[in-house]
């Protein structure tokens, strides 16, 4: 989860406790105030080489590292965004282990992670015709096919493989989805492993989306509301605070829509009066230099980024729809023994 959510104290712990930990490689330059920065420009990181630093995101494998050893460790990046093969080769060389990509058809992903042969690349689909694209090419043009796959559904916390209307038909819910993307990765493989996204809470909704066929899921949600996470508290506690309806649906400028908490920045941005849109990290490819922040009304690269510095009346605090779920914070290991065993362990 990114930015800055999913960094070295969550995805480390998660490995450590038997999970697999996904480091976001999203605005890095954020991690530990600013350390790795060397240009800002009006109060933020100046380009994409600090926005995406690498010097930082090496920092956050290796204090992952020191928490979970050599368990395995992945890293997700966003297809979208600016610089991505450079990203996807700076998470191999920082040491992830599996490579998670969404936010659009990672059509090249085998090439920029060639180099790489024992990293595990994972692409993120919405339906079963994106991963037939995409299994399709790689197997023509890279003689590989996806290690494993995420199906996620759209109750997921930030951005959405849906249009908004999907977003709440019944016929692109997770578990409609989840039997005819499991039988288009058993064509492609018979041992491609399918793990379901987006509304997992608990025990039980795994168990439901393993025996409709996913092999696993991926949660993020629910792990905002863990002592590890690396939000500020200022994050945490909104989620505790808030109600089911304030969890809603934002135009974004990566061109999706996006999950997160109504807070102050949404009125703001609904009437244009929000933050200045100057595009100074130069984020996604689709934003166009600004031309959609400045249509949506936000630059999400300042939004996100003032979340993780606990900006509240500006910042834009992604969750999943189940968000307003969290009521008190738990450990990480708390949290997975009840995802193994049940609730009341
Ligand atoms: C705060 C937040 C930030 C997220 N950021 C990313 C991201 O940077 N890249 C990505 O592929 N998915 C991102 N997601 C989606 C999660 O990785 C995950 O698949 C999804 O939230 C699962 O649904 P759940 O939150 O209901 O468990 C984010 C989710 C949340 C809640």
């Amino acid at each position: 989860m990114g930015v800055g959510i999913s960094w070295s104290q969550l995805a480390g712990t998660v490995s450590l406790e038997g999970g697999l930990g996904t480091i976001s490689s999203i605005g890095t330059g954020y991690y530990q105030n600013r350390k790795f920065v060397k240009h800002e420009q009006f109060g933020r990181l100046a380009g994409t080489t600090e926005f995406y630093n690498r010097d930082a995101l090496f920092a956050i494998f290796k204090d992952a590292r020191a928490i979970c050893g050599d368990a395995p460790l992945a890293a997700n990046i966003l297809h979208a965004i600016n610089d991505y093969s450079r990203v996807v080769r700076d998470s191999c060389e920082a040491g992830a282990n599996i490579l998670v990509t969404g936010a659009g058809l990672p059509m090249n992903m085998p090439e920029y992670a060639a180099d790489f042969p024992d990293v595990a690349l994972v692409p993120i689909v919405s339906s079963p015709k994106a991963l037939k694209l995409i299994a399709k090419r790689w197997e023509q043009r890279y003689k590989r096919i996806p290690d494993g796959v995420v199906l996620e559904g759209p109750l997921s916390g930030g951005h959405q493989g849906f249009t908004y209307e999907q977003c709440f038909d019944p016929e692109y819910q997770l578990e409609k989805l989840i039997a005819p993307v499991v039988a288009e990765a058993k064509s492609i493989d018979p041992n491609l492993p399918v793990f379901a996204a987006g509304g997992i809470w608990d025990h039980d909704d795994i168990v439901r989306a393993m025996e409709l066929g996913a092999a696993g899921v991926q949660m993020g949600t629910r792990f905002i509301g863990t002592h590890e996470c690396d939000v500020p508290p200022v994050y945490k506690q909104l989620l505790i605070d808030c109600t089911a309806d304030q969890i809603e649906l934002i135009h974004s400028p990566v061109g999706y829509p996006a999950r997160g908490v109504h807070t102050n920045l949404i009125d703001l941005v609904n009437t244009r009066t929000g933050p200045a849109i100057r595009c100074v990290s130069n984020c996604i490819v689709p934003c166009k230099r600004g031309e959609e922040a400045r249509a949506v009304g936000y630059c999400i690269a300042d939004r996100l980024s003032d979340a993780i510095e606990s900006k509240l009346d500006t910042g834009l605090f992604f969750a999943g729809s189940n968000g307003y779920r969290i009521n008190k914070l738990l450990s990480v290991k708390e949290l997975i023994t009840k995802l193994v065993y049940g609730e009341n362990r």
